[in-house]
């Protein structure tokens, strides 16, 4: 069995078991050698040594990759100053770090971060918790919701521009500005009309976003109490 083990680029002189190829990522796994024993992941931060690939000639022949149990890698320097490259265990978790590049990476992001669906479910949420403040007469946690409800609509927008055009022209402007003053009003029948107001601009755009089966759920039933 033969462990390998590299303490630094020096290291990676002839006789050349090793490769080294040049990429321009700053960051990278490189690779990672797994076997019975251990597992051990090679990463490197420095543009100069990078992309260690092992050369699995040796003295012309094949070396098995069972032979190899470890390898450890602390690539120093290697030519460019300050940047040391460093070996750091990464595990399958590393679901960023793991990323070929910081391209990969944001794809992954954007990926995770959804689109309109999630804020919209965020939304729904808050307009409930919305009527509940109504119910007990909470108008400051009435306008706290309402307040969010334009933050998440708007970040929904950052991420869907399509969406953008009625969320405008039906929510988030004047009619938003409106609902909220009759929620600070702090006047009862006032707020209620305001919660009328705000199920009417929802489900509007649903309509004008050609998604009318959305205004058919429970969270649309809610309304003013019978008697107020
Ligand atoms: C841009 C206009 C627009 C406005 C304004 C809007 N919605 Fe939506 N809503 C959508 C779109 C588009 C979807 C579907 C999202 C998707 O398919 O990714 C949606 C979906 C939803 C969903 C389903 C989310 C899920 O996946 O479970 C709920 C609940 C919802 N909206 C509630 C509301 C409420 C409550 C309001 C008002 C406070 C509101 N929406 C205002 C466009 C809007």
């Amino acid at each position: 069995m033969e462990k390998v083990a590299l303490r630094n680029a020096s290291a990676l002189s002839s006789p050349p078991p090793w490769e080294l190829r040049r990429h321009s990522s700053d960051f990278r796994v490189l690779r990672t050698v797994k076997n019975r024993l251990s597992s051990t992941t090679i990463v490197s931060r420095s543009p100069a040594v990078c992309d260690l690939r092992l050369n699995t000639a040796r003295d012309g022949q094949r070396v098995k990759k069972a032979n190899i149990i470890a390898l450890t890698l602390f690539l120093v320097g290697a030519g460019s100053p300050g940047s040391a490259a460093e070996a750091e265990e990464l595990s399958q978790n590393d679901w960023l770090l793991r990323a070929e590049n910081d391209n990969a990476r944001f794809r992954l992001l954007q990926q995770q971060m959804r689109g309109f669906d999630q804020p919209m479910w965020e939304v729904g949420e808050r307009f409930e918790r919305l009527h509940d403040a109504l119910q007990r007469e909470n108008y400051e946690l009435a306008v706290y919701h309402w307040d969010k409800i334009k933050t998440t609509i708007e970040n929904g927008v950052a991420k869907r521009p399509a969406r953008g055009e009625s969320a405008r022209r039906l929510f988030l402007g004047d009619s938003w500005t409106k609902i909220r003053a009759a929620f600070a009003s702090g006047d009862k029948r006032e707020a209620w009309d305001g919660f009328d107001s705000a199920r009417t601009a929802c489900q509007s755009c649903h309509q004008a976003e050609k998604l009318e089966f959305m205004n058919n759920q429970v969270i649309f039933d809610l309304a003013r109490p019978r008697r107020d």
